[in-house]
């Protein structure tokens, strides 16, 4: 905070990112194509999930406690059993390369630095490998996109576990793409000719299945590959409640399920044994017309907050956002389209910018609320209000 302060307003220097999380899209327009830009800006029809998300933040007030700032502040979390510095967390976002050519391995670098885990997305331009070197000391959590074939599954949760991914977040919303018009009407839909799909491209196990079905290796037709791959991870939904025995058994770190918003899912997930749920509506890219995220969290803190982790995502733009997630009972956050927005203006360092602006904010304004630790976060300082334009 002193330094941003200090180096920004002070000696004149300033930010190569907008600190204004109003600004932060239009900025990253400038530096998008068309199409990558609507990728990740956009959403599912007519957007009024994303909008439920925002209207949700903006219905939700904090009210200030004063003369509480003594002792010192702290951010840190314990998830799982481990110490994080904070409640951050790089969600997964997939084909990072279409926006930035630092790609995933330039973001998890970053996010080794400040001190936020990275979750690498299973649909990302770069192998498990190369993600796991560029994070060296950092933690890292592996997203799966659940494949249909249980060899593949198995080789991708050995590839993560040998590679020092830590968490197994499984995510539920994305079985099939959703209805995206900003993608439909530009013909976008980066997995088909081949971006995005390093995970799959690199597995041993996935190459000799594909090469045995077809006589041809991977790299001679990447159209076909391409197909065999999305079709194992996208297309359909072959997997029920009870084939998380499956997961369960085979990954002995925490399980974490993403995208849950019914609270009869939540109360599924501590049944199927999970560590954690991630109460998320995928930024509100899946289903159009779903409630905000941050209007769910709260029942499902009350059904499953003391039998697993919940954490929380869609729709945090501010450290105010991310106070109001903790309040409401959410033991961590996972930020997407804001990193991804900095990633695409200036690469590692915009992506620094964004993170590291994201956890001063965080914590002036925690601090300025007199919420001195995570802990403290509680229902007595966040109230809703029924309208807000
Ligand atoms: C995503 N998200 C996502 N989730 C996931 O589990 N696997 C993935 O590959 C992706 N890919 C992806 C691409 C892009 C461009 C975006 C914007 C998002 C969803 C992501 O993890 C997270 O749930 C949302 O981004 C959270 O909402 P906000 O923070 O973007 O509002």
């Amino acid at each position: 905070q002193t330094e941003i302060y200090g180096k920004g307003a002070l000696m004149g220097i300033l930010p190569g990112v907008t600190t204004d999380p109003r600004k932060l899209e239009e900025q990253a327009r400038e530096f998008l194509g068309i199409r990558s830009f609507n990728y990740v800006a956009g959403g599912a029809g007519e957007k009024s999930t994303m909008d439920s998300n925002r209207q949700a933040f903006r219905q939700w007030k904090l009210i200030p406690r004063m003369m509480r700032n003594k002792p010192e502040q702290d951010v840190s979390v314990e998830l799982f059993g481990q110490k994080y510095e904070n409640p951050l967390i790089v969600a997964p976002v997939g084909v990072q390369g279409i926006f930035h050519e630092d790609k995933e391995t330039g973001l998890a670098e970053v996010c080794g630095e400040v001190g936020v885990p990275y979750t690498m997305s299973t649909a990302s331009t770069s192998s498990i490998e190369d993600v796991a070197a560029a994070n060296k000391d950092g933690k890292r959590w592996y997203q799966l996109y659940w494949p249909r074939d249980n060899n593949v599954t198995l080789s991708i949760l050995k590839r993560a576990r040998e590679n020092g991914f830590s968490v197994l977040v499984v995510t539920l919303d994305t079985w099939s793409l959703a209805w995206r018009p900003a993608d439909l009407d530009n013909g976008y839909v980066p997995f088909i000719k081949g971006v995005g799909n390093e995970v799959g491209f690199t597995d041993p196990v996935f190459r000799a299945k594909f090469e045995k079905e077809t006589g041809s290796k991977v790299e001679d037709d990447i159209l076909g590959a391409s197909r065999a791959w999305i079709g194992d991870i996208f297309a359909g939904a072959p997997h029920s409640w009870e084939d998380l025995e499956f997961l369960r058994k085979n990954w002995d770190g925490p399980l974490v399920l993403k995208g849950i918003q019914h609270v009869d899912d939540a109360r599924l997930a501590v049944k199927a044994g999970c560590d954690g749920i991630v109460v998320s509506n995928h930024g509100g890219r899946q289903v159009d017309g779903a409630i905000g995220s941050l209007d769910v969290l709260p029942e499902i803190v009350d059904a499953v907050g003391d039998q697993l982790t919940v954490l929380f995502d869609s729709g945090i733009r501010t450290g105010s956002d991310v106070i109001k997630a903790l309040c409401l009972g959410a033991k961590g956050v996972l930020v997407g389209r804001p990193v991804i927005y900095g990633l695409s203006i200036q690469g590692r360092e915009g992506a620094r910018q964004v993170l590291r602006g994201l956890l001063a904010d965080l914590w002036q304004n925690m601090g300025l609320s007199g919420i001195r630790t995570v802990a403290d976060c509680n229902r007595s300082q966040i109230r809703r209000v029924e309208s807000v334009k």
